[in-house]
């Protein structure tokens, strides 16, 4: 019998979000699926996650925006989108002819804004969700501070849900002193589930130049770096809220998505693995049902926090000195 792959991101939500599988694309990494690359069929992704949008178009950061690191790269794209009018004149149409649902990612340059993009896009078919970025360590105009302040990003996810009845994703910042805080804060407002971690703050510097790499000097860290910090964060998280988490960071394989699952997490984002072969999504779909049928497993959620021990990992100073 065919494992039972599917997942529900908002079980507490009226409408729920029902996914056929538990893995979806990361915000940031295939724009707004306008132009999907050949092997990357939209069928059979969990969900699509579009590109973070501000309510004005904005052209981004200075270039380089980009630069590799050993094992993983480093970006300041700086939020570089289309602005919510044209995702809802030009992408949402297109959305609501997909097979698969679609959650805009939404990035407010101040509080007010957040509550704005929510009313504006609830009821806009093609729109299946929010995820409300309160993380984007790349603009200078408050991201930061909001994601790394409890009653802030409190606020902003309260303002976002009294503006819409769409499921709400929170994603959240690595780039903080205690993760677990902000998560409980955007849970009591209202986060339907959380998606961890976004990039870690990070730089390069070129040592012939003698200068950063980044026009923007620093720039979010993310790939396979990074998934050993995601990973612990989902499992502090986990210990700590009742919605669903959805991992992130570093994940290329059904392995490593396995051990975001193991962890605590209910379905994972792939990111930074799409930009180098955009059928990764799926093959850690194929590769999750096959895990599933080789160890006689009936349904994905019997392995969500599998890997829990009863321990308490209380700090986040416990790394092992
Ligand atoms: C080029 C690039 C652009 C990104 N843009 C966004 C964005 O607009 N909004 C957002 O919430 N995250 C954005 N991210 C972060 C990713 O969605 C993801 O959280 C992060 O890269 C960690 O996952 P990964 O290691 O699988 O890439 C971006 C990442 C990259 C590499």
């Amino acid at each position: 019998m065919k494992p039972d792959l599917g997942v529900d991101l908002a079980p507490d939500h009226p409408r729920g979000l029902r996914l056929r599988n538990p893995v979806l694309t990361a915000s940031g990494v295939l724009g707004y699926g306008e132009s999907l690359p050949p092997g990357l069929e939209v069928s059979r992704l969990g969900a699509f996650v579009c590109k973070g949008t501000t309510l004005d178009a904005r052209e981004g950061n200075a270039p380089p925006r980009v630069a590799e690191t050993p094992a993983g790269m480093l970006n300041s794209i700086g939020l570089q989108n289309i602005g919510v009018h044209a995702l809802i004149a030009d992408m949402a149409p297109r959305w609501a002819t997909w097979p698969t649902p679609v959650i805009v990612n939404i990035a407010g340059l101040g509080l007010e804004e957040y509550g704005e993009l929510a009313r504006m896009l609830d009821g806009v078919p093609g729109v299946a969700a929010l995820e409300v970025n309160i993380s984007c360590p790349n603009v200078a105009t408050g991201g930061q501070e909001l994601g790394a302040s409890p009653p802030l990003a409190a606020e902003a996810i309260r303002l976002v849900k009294a503006a819409c009845s769409l499921p709400v994703l929170v994603k959240l910042s690595p780039n903080v002193t205690d993760i677990v805080a902000v998560a409980r804060a955007v849970v009591e407002a209202g986060a339907d589930a959380l998606t961890l971690i976004n990039t870690l703050v990070g730089m390069a510097v070129d040592v012939r130049l003698r200068r950063p790499v980044l026009g923007n000097v620093t720039g979010g860290l993310s790939g396979p770096a990074i998934k050993p910090v995601a990973l612990a964060m989902v499992y502090r998280v986990a210990g700590a809220v009742r919605v669903p988490l959805i991992g992130c960071g570093g994940i290329s394989s059904a392995r490593d998505a396995l051990e975001f699952i193991l962890a605590g997490a209910t379905a994972v984002q792939v990111g930074t693995a799409c930009l180098a072969d955009p059928a990764v999504p799926v093959e850690i779909a194929e590769g999750l049902e096959g895990y599933l049928l080789s160890e006689g497993i009936r349904d994905i959620s019997q392995l969500v926090g599998a890997a829990r021990t009863p321990q308490p990992v209380v700090a986040p100073s416990l790394g092992g000195q």
